[in-house]
């Protein structure tokens, strides 16, 4: 296990109801002028905002509301939001919805108290300063509200990067189970997804003797391949929801990621795809996971026949350990299809000739010098390999 720090001061109060305390929450983590940002209305149409203005009320706090947030957040609405947060002297933005939502919000608030232009902090600088956040999560999936990332789309050149930095950790997240019943099952499989492939960038390690994050993975992904089936079959079933939510939070505050090199191959790959073709990124994932596996098993061949076996119960081969590691990503594949998640760039909308773009974006977009590093250093020549595969 290599040396690590680990900082995750986020505060959850987790279960039915939580939201009514939002209000008592925003004081005690020292707002007293609340941004109230959101979605495109699903959490208008369900009564939460009404609930949040109500507890924020309660507690004498003011608000001002900026909604709208896309799935895939934009550019456009962030500097929207941060002009706003100067002008109405906000001193604490409350995000209300899943990743996008909370994602803008951190954007505005690290934005809110910089002088320069925030995509700054979405090409490679720290974000050092930034208003408190806290977060009402709608879909368990992203992992951002205990992460300190935030992930925008820059509408000019439609570039999707990601910014990190412990000020824009939640100050609190509230999780209640409930809040996700009324997802599209789309929407619930797409969380589910997400939530795997969280697990699995963290698996892909060249670190050896991590035993403790090694079977911490395993039980979170076992725990999605039970409560994933039983959440598509039942959407209200609070129980399966419950832990559904409280795996995303544990697969993303990097609990289990720490003192291991981790991957994110397939992240990048990844976020080319919900740029381009404004896809959900979950959905993304389960095109581009079993390619990137598929493309880079060879690397360390023992790894996925240990998740294989592990994980999704294969038989190992210890003749041919890549058949057992074949096995179980194509075990993934399966579970994902089960699930109503995409097989191919065509569900996705994507067309093969946009490959070499993709491509080139990915690999010298923002900086980059040809090449994307994680569990495997990919050339541009192998990401357009694993694009192919996707076909
Ligand atoms: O906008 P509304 O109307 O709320 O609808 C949303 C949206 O259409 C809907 N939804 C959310 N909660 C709902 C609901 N509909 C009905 N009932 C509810 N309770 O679901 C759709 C998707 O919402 P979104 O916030 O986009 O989903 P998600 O949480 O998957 O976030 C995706 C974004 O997070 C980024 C992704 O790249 C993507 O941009 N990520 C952020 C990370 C981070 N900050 O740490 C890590 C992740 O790997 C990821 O990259
Ligand atoms: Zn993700």
């Amino acid at each position: 296990m290599d040396n690590f720090a680990f900082y995750s001061p986020t505060y959850f109060a987790f279960g039915h109801g939580a939201e009514a305390q939002a209000g008592s929450l925003v004081r005690r983590f020292g707002g007293s002028r609340v941004l109230i940002h959101y979605g495109g209305g699903s959490a208008v149409r369900s009564g939460l905002i009404d609930r949040v203005k109500s507890s924020l009320e309660a507690s004498g706090i003011p608000y001002t509301l900026l909604g709208g947030v896309k799935p895939n957040p934009r550019s456009g609405l962030v500097y929207e939001g941060i002009d706003l947060c100067r002008r109405e002297r906000v001193d604490f933005v409350l995000a209300v919805g899943g990743g996008s939502a909370i994602d803008s919000a951190k954007a505005i608030t690290a934005g809110a108290v910089y002088d320069g232009d925030f995509w700054d902090f979405y090409s490679g600088k720290p974000i050092e300063n930034a208003l408190p956040v806290g977060t009402i999560l709608t879909i368990a999936a992203a992992g951002s509200e205990g992460s300190p990332d935030s992930v925008i789309t820059l509408e000019d050149g439609m570039l999707k990067r990601g910014a990190t930095g412990d000020a824009i950790r939640p100050r609190f997240s509230i999780l209640n189970p409930a809040l996700t019943q009324t997802l599209p099952p789309y929407q619930t499989a797409c969380g589910i997804t997400d939530i795997m492939a969280h697990l699995y960038e963290r698996y892909l390690t060249n670190t050896p003797d991590v035993e403790v994050t090694d079977r911490l993975i395993e039980a979170l992904l076992l725990t999605m391949i039970h409560e994933g089936p039983r959440v598509m079959a039942d959407p209200d079933n609070y129980q399966a929801r419950s832990n559904i939510m409280w795996a995303g939070m544990m697969a993303h505050n990097n609990s289990c990621g720490v003192g291991r090199t981790q991957d994110w191959n397939s992240h990048n790959i990844e976020h080319e795809l919900s740029a381009k073709y404004d896809c959900a990124h979950g959905a993304g994932l389960a095109v581009t996971l079993p390619a990137v596996f598929t493309y880079v098993m060879e690397h360390d061949v023992m790894r996925f026949a240990q998740v294989a076996v592990r994980v999704w119960g294969c038989q190992m081969d210890f003749a041919h350990p890549e058949v057992t590691a074949r096995a179980g990503i194509e075990a993934l594949r399966a579970f994902l299809i089960s699930l109503g998640m995409p097989r191919n760039l065509a569900d996705l909308g994507a067309d093969p000739a946009d490959i070499p773009e993709l491509v080139r974006v990915l690999c010298r977009g923002n900086g980059r010098n040809g090449a994307i590093s994680g569990f495997v250093t990919l050339t541009e020549e192998d990401c357009a390999n694993i694009y192919r595969l996707m076909v």
